[in-house]
């Protein structure tokens, strides 16, 4: 679960959340234990390309990256369980330059986990792990530079425009001159494959994003029940995101007893779980610049569906 110290922020973004339009849960709740498990499933499903594309990419660029980045730090938000990152630290190792990695997440057991084995797999490494909101504690990350920050798996996609930007903007300010910034970014695509990637037939995606209503029930004493609800992740072209989320079949009521709220839900309504918004180039570039930051490089996939961006404070 959420590391003590953030719960009650999290507390009062949920609420924030469930009284909104579309009522919302913010995705903090999917990456409980479980809900972390759910998602190393979903990385591996034949569906669900990013992982793959990015580790394609990642294969092929992690010495360019090593050497153009000398880093001795390496920093990574939302790191999850890290798998892909191996690519960096081994370029990063064999350059000799890395001293240590901090890999921050909001999920304490996977964090654990994944801090573990690569203590034991990179014994020369420091390994810091921070437990918390990247959101808000950029300030206690190591700042030894240079430093990388890896930001991998299409996370900003979670992130409305606006937490985007606020976010940029506050790690371009924390970069130097020799420090820089890697983004894995999912790119636009045909709608269909899209709606396949969140949409599996083995039903493990549908699993994962119910699995946010048995965490706050659990964890607010909230009585949502999973078969009220039909999974519903839909393409919105407007804003290039993936809306993912669920649908109430029957109008009724929800008590979410700790945040003292009753939610009446009309039969259709939606209760949206997650975002997951789709990058272009011409789009993200300038979003990228008025943040502060610029392109160094910009890898695709053979395939051109996964983007891996290097950028750097302007
Ligand atoms: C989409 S997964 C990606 C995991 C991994 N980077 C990968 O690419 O496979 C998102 C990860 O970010 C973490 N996360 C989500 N929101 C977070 C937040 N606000 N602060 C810190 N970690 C967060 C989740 O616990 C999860 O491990």
């Amino acid at each position: 679960m959420p590391e003590a110290s953030t719960l009650p922020a999290l507390h009062e973004a949920t609420r924030r959340s469930l009284l909104g339009e579309p009522k919302e849960l913010p995705a903090v709740w999917l990456y409980d234990e479980r809900g972390s498990q759910l998602y190393e499933e979903i990385t591996r499903l034949p569906d669900y390309y990013p992982p793959r594309r990015e580790a394609e990419i990642l294969g092929a660029r992690a010495g360019e990256i090593a050497s153009r980045t000398r880093a001795r730090t390496l920093v990574e938000l939302g790191s999850g369980d890290a798998r892909r990152t191996r690519f960096l630290l081994d370029a990063l190792t064999e350059l000799g330059t890395l001293e240590r990695f901090a890999p921050v997440d909001v999920s304490e057991e996977i964090l654990r986990e994944s801090a573990w084995s690569i203590a034991a797999d990179y014994p020369a490494l420091a390994v810091e792990p921070v437990a918390g909101d990247f959101g808000r504690g950029l300030d206690a990350l190591p700042a030894e530079g240079p430093q990388l920050i890896a930001f991998l798996g299409s996370t900003i996609g979670n992130l409305y425009p606006s937490q985007r930007a606020d976010l940029l903007g506050r790690l371009a300010a924390r970069l130097g001159r020799d420090d820089a910034l890697l983004l894995g970014v999912d790119l636009v695509k045909d709608p269909a494959r899209l709606e396949r990637a969140y949409h599996d037939a083995t039903g493990v995606t549908e699993a994962f994003v119910r699995n946010a209503l048995t965490a706050v029930d659990r964890e607010l004493d909230a009585t949502f029940e999973q078969r009220r609800f039909a999974y519903d992740p839909r393409w919105d072209a407007e804003k290039e995101w993936m809306d993912i989320g669920l649908r109430a079949l029957t109008a009724h009521t929800v008590s979410v007893a700790r945040l003292e709220l009753d939610l009446a839900f009309a039969a259709g309504e939606r209760l949206r779980v997650e975002i997951s918004a789709k990058f272009r180039r011409e789009r993200f570039e300038p979003e990228l610049h008025r943040s502060g930051l610029r392109v160094d490089e910009w890898w695709t996939d053979r395939a051109g569906d996964f983007a891996l961006v290097l950028a750097r404070p302007e």
